[in-house]
């Protein structure tokens, strides 16, 4: 065990120099594929084919009826929810919150939980933060602020204003909510299907797709789509929901070859820095069980150099070379591994 530390520590530290790959020849990711950043076109094609996506307080009414969800102390009505900003169904499933994760700041900072979840567990328009290592946290919420770290596709909304919060909040505001989300085991929920086919789908403003009523497919083609488990999971902000991912037929398996070798020297096996579970290594993050469309934004973004920084540019060489259809795979193995007990 000791020796096999030691290898992956090795490998670690030499891996940028050692396993350096030539620049690219050939074919180039240019575009950011626009279904991974949850918008329907090419980045640069005219706004008017852009469909306006239903914003998120249309998507359902209020009857009077209390809501609650299985297992939940907590019951209300739509009207209470959205007063009540920050829903806490399970407490019990996290640590106490510190104020800036709760409450966030006003005016400048949101309740992480607004987009991210109680437990981090995150929406496809975000990400999972929940379970990241402190270093990791703390380094990235810098690059946020210093610009290192943008996204590619300047339309994705969200990611400009995670940038002005983390901006806006002190040294120790970042150090809690890294320590508080830090704390919390990481539990994938996301339920992959392997298909032709995807439900046809309108996008909300949150950057999400949803399910059109009426059970029409459309052919999924060259992307991964995911979606919230049901409406409701999203609109309630349910922790203990699933994202449910449609990924092309075979690409769980062709992903598996890159991610756990390295694809024929089309990258570097993933394991060696992110752990032979995957699961992060020291201040390395995991990368099992996250959310696919973030995972292959993640991979293009650094690819096409909206995200930089010392510990972005390791990945430098694993990237230079991915087609997008190797990040679908790639994406699509690291969500199929099951990780922790949902309840
Ligand atoms: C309006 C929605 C929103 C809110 C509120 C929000 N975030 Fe984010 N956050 C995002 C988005 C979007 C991303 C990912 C951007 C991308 O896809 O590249 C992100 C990414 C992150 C990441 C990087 C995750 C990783 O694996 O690298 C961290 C850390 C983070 N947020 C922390 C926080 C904290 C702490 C708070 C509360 C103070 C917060 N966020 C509030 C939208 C939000
Ligand atoms: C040479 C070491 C190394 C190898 C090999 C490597 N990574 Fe990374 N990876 C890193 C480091 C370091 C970071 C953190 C980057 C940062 O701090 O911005 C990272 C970050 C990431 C992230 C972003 C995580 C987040 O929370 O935002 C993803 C996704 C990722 N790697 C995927 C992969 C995949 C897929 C592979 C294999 C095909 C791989 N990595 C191989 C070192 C590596």
């Amino acid at each position: 065990m000791r020796i096999r530390v030691w290898r992956l520590a090795l490998a670690l530290f030499l891996a940028p120099a050692s396993f350096a790959i030539p620049p690219q020849q050939g074919k180039t990711n240019r575009v950011p594929p626009p279904w991974a950043y949850g918008l329907k076109t090419p980045l640069g094609s005219p706004p008017s084919d852009e469909p306006i996506p239903t914003p998120t307080d249309k998507l359902a009414v209020d009857d009077g009826r209390a809501i609650s969800l299985p297992g939940s102390p907590v019951s209300l009505t739509l009207t209470q929810m959205r007063n009540q900003g920050i829903l806490d169904w399970y407490p019990d499933d996290h640590p106490k919150m510190p104020e800036i994760v709760a409450q966030g700041r006003k005016p400048d900072v949101l309740a992480c939980p607004a987009c991210h979840y109680t437990n981090g567990k995150g929406d496809p328009a975000n990400a999972t933060i929940e379970a990241l290592p402190y270093d990791y946290f703390v380094q990235t919420m810098e690059d946020f602020r210093t610009g290192l770290r943008k996204s590619a596709d300047p339309r994705k909304s969200n990611t400009p204003n995670m940038i002005k919060y983390a901006k806006a909040m002190t040294d120790d505001e970042i150090k809690e909510s890294a320590k508080y989300y830090g704390a919390i085991p990481l539990i994938s929920r996301i339920e992959v299907i392997e298909s032709k086919t995807v439900p046809k789908t309108r996008l909300v403003a949150a950057g999400l797709y949803f399910p059109l009523p009426g059970n029409e497919t459309e052919p999924l083609g060259n992307r991964l789509i995911e979606m919230p488990e049901t409406p409701e999971a999203f609109i309630y902000k349910n922790p203990r929901s699933n994202a449910v991912v449609y990924v092309p037929v075979g690409s769980i398996k062709k992903g598996e070859r890159l991610v756990m070798d390295d694809g024929d020297g089309r990258t570097i096996a993933c394991i060696y820095c992110h752990g032979p579970d995957l699961l992060g290594l020291g201040r390395i993050p995991g990368i099992a069980g996250r959310l696919p469309g973030y995972v292959v934004r993640q991979l293009f973004d650094m690819q096409n150099g909206a995200r930089t920084g010392t510990w972005a540019d390791m990945m430098k060489p694993v990237v230079e070379k991915l087609t997008i259809d190797d990040m679908i795979t790639i994406a699509a193995y690291l969500c199929s591994r099951k990780i922790g007990d949902a309840q």
